[in-house]
């Protein structure tokens, strides 16, 4: 897997394409644009539902949603540059484990690249988009804005140009709790207006749905939005807390508290977040010519646009967090209090109503149990 790219070129990366009668192999040495031999027609021979685009599948979010969606008969194409943020064998072994899926193909490539991005939506064609690649992470945003502008801002516009022009009917994307920002009434609403943002990270996500908006209205692109809160669970993040506390914890190293433990996160587990997209994926806005400027919510607009939290809508406060991981790992945390850090957030709390209300789904896993999960995977992925 760490040849792909090896020689900087971006390739056509099969994640599994032979063992299926449906798919015609990729060659794996053609540069994006000449796309090897995947044929649409001989995709279109098969039985597909639908074409189906994710970003960022060798992220956490989604390589958890390609592993979810995968053999229920459509296509997935996922996308990934793949940059080392974080352990890049991390995202390499989670594309490994999506290997035996033989629905799936990968293309190693940057949503910031023009060219690219139009290559691929030509030469696919797909039906649904869901945009989950992003620089996330609000605390890196103060030393590498540039990393946000490129892959959130101009990728974000790419994946947007690539749905306008091939009539993509439905876009999810990634938006996120942090764009609540300043806000202080709880639970965090959709119906709230997010203008006072506090890191250029929730900046862009914020930018995402205004971007999309317009789109949805000049374009009739349906688009939906939507706000993740703190997501967390196996194959997780390693800039996250969760992953942080419990890998310092098990080799005896102290762990940092910021805001001298005076902060609570509303927690959601992994497959909560996933059945969300999942779910909402099927719901595709429509336009509304009733709708009006002067009562409508910031979450509803004229044109084919809606945004959701996902959230599991009760907040846990980090010290009980920290208690909840000690016992999940058997041993006693050595905790370091820090001040607040530039850019956070005290706490967050989703209204995830809406999301119950056309979805009939409300998040499950409580923190202990989803703890109690990631500790498990973190100790065999490990072998500690
Ligand atoms: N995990 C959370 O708690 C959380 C919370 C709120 C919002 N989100 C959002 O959800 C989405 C998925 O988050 P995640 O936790 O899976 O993060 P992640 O970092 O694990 O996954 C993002 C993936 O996007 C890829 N990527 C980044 N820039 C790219 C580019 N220019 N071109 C191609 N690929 C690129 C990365 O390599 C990575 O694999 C992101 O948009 C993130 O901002 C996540």
């Amino acid at each position: 897997m760490k040849e792909v790219g090896a020689a900087g070129q971006e390739k056509v990366w099969p994640v599994c394409v032979e063992a299926s009668q449906r798919w015609v192999s990729l060659a794996i040495d053609s540069h994006v644009g000449a796309w090897g031999d995947i044929s649409n027609n001989a995709v279109e021979a098969g039985d597909i539902i639908m074409k189906l685009l994710i970003t960022g599948m060798a992220g956490f979010i989604g390589y958890s949603l390609a592993r979810r969606l995968s053999g229920q008969g459509h296509h997935i194409v996922g996308v990934d540059n793949l940059n080392d943020y974080y352990d890049v064998s991390l995202k390499e072994a989670r594309l490994a484990q999506l290997a035996g899926c033989d629905d799936i193909s990968f293309v190693k490539l940057d949503l910031a690249s023009r060219d690219d991005m139009a290559s691929l939506f030509e030469r696919y064609r797909f039906d649904r988009v869901v945009h989950l690649a992003a620089q996330a992470g609000v605390r890196y945003s103060l030393d590498n804005p540039h990393a946000y502008v490129d892959a959130n801002l101009v990728g974000h516009l790419n994946v947007l140009e690539g749905c306008r022009h091939h009539g993509v009917d439905h876009l999810v994307y990634a938006s996120s709790s942090s764009v609540y920002g300043m806000n202080s009434r709880t639970p965090f609403s959709t119906h709230d207006s997010v203008d006072h943002p506090v890191s250029l990270y929730a900046a862009t996500k914020k930018a995402n749905e205004l971007m999309s908006h317009t789109y949805s209205h000049l374009y009739g692109l349906p688009t939906t939005g939507l706000r993740f809160f703190t997501v967390y669970g196996p194959w997780g993040r390693p800039d996250m807390a969760l992953f942080k506390f419990t890998k310092a914890i098990l080799e005896g190293k102290p762990i940092e508290i910021y805001n001298h433990g005076d902060m609570s996160r509303d927690f959601t587990y992994i497959d909560d977040i996933v059945e969300g997209i999942v779910r909402l994926l099927e719901v595709i806005p429509q336009p509304d010519d009733a709708w009006d400027p002067a009562v409508g919510t910031p979450d509803s607009s004229r044109a084919p646009y809606a945004i959701y939290n996902i959230g599991h809508g009760s907040p846990v406060g980090l010290m009980d967090f920290v208690r909840a991981i000690e016992v999940a790992v058997g041993r006693p945390a050595e905790c370091q209090y820090l001040p607040m850090q530039p850019g956070d957030v005290p706490r967050t709390y989703a209204d995830t109503r809406a999301l119950f209300d056309v979805t009939g789904f409300a998040p499950q896993v409580r923190v202990e149990e989803g703890i109690r999960r990631f500790v498990a995977w973190y100790r065999d992925y490990h072998g500690v």
